[in-house]
């Protein structure tokens, strides 16, 4: 092996590192932090992904990751893995909340709905 090699082997070795370590996995979510918020006025949002979905009986991915085309609802398609800030913005965009909006929205409607879950600011942004 010469320098170059050994070289080229070191920096794969480093990207894998800090590739695997940025990838990110639902599993172990526990709280919701969108860094598209320039400045938090409030704490992180309790919500822990997988035992919150157990306990709601929530099966559809899509219930919360959900996919539009042309205005209307993609039964059979979901964007889990896509952050919501990727697509809302801070600001509304037509029939798409800004992103506080769209959070407050899609948890609220549903608690709401059910009768069960936190429906309180210091529930959610508890300290
Ligand atoms: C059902 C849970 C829930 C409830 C209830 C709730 N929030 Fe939130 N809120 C969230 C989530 C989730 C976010 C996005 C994650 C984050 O904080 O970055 C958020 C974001 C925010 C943000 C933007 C980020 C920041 O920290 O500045 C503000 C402001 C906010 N909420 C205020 C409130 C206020 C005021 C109330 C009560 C009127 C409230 N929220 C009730 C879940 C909730
Ligand atoms: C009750 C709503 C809800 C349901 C149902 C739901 N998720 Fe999520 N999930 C979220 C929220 C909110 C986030 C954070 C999104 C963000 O960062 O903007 C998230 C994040 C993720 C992430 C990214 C993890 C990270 O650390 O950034 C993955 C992957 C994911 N969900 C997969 C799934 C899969 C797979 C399912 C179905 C089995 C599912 N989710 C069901 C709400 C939900
Ligand atoms: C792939 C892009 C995309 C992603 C990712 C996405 N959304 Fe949306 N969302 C949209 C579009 C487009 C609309 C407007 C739908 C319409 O035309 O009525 C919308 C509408 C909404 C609405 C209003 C309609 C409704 O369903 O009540 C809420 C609330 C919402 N999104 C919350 C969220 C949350 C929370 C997340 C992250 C868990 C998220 N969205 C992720 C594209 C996206
Ligand atoms: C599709 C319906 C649905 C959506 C969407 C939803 N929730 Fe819930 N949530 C529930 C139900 C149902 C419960 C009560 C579960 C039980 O019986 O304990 C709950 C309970 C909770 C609790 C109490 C602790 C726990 O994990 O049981 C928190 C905190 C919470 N939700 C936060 C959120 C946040 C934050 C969001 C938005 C990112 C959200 N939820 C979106 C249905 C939903």
């Amino acid at each position: 092996m010469n320098a170059r090699t050994i070289v080229t082997l070191v920096l794969v070795g480093l990207l894998t590192v800090l590739f695997v370590g940025a990838a990110q996995s639902q599993d172990d979510m526990v709280q919701l932090k969108a860094d598209a918020f320039v400045t938090h006025t409030r704490p992180a949002a309790v919500f822990v992904h997988d035992e919150h979905n157990e306990k709601a009986g929530v099966e559809d991915c899509n219930a919360c990751h959900h996919v539009y085309e042309d205005g209307k609802f993609m039964a059979d398609d979901d964007s889990a893995g896509t952050a919501c800030s990727e697509c809302h913005m801070l600001k509304a965009n037509g029939r798409q909340p800004g992103l506080m909006v769209a959070y407050h929205k899609q948890c609220k409607s549903c608690h709401e709905a059910e009768g069960k879950g936190p429906m309180a600011c210091g529930q959610c942004h508890v300290k």
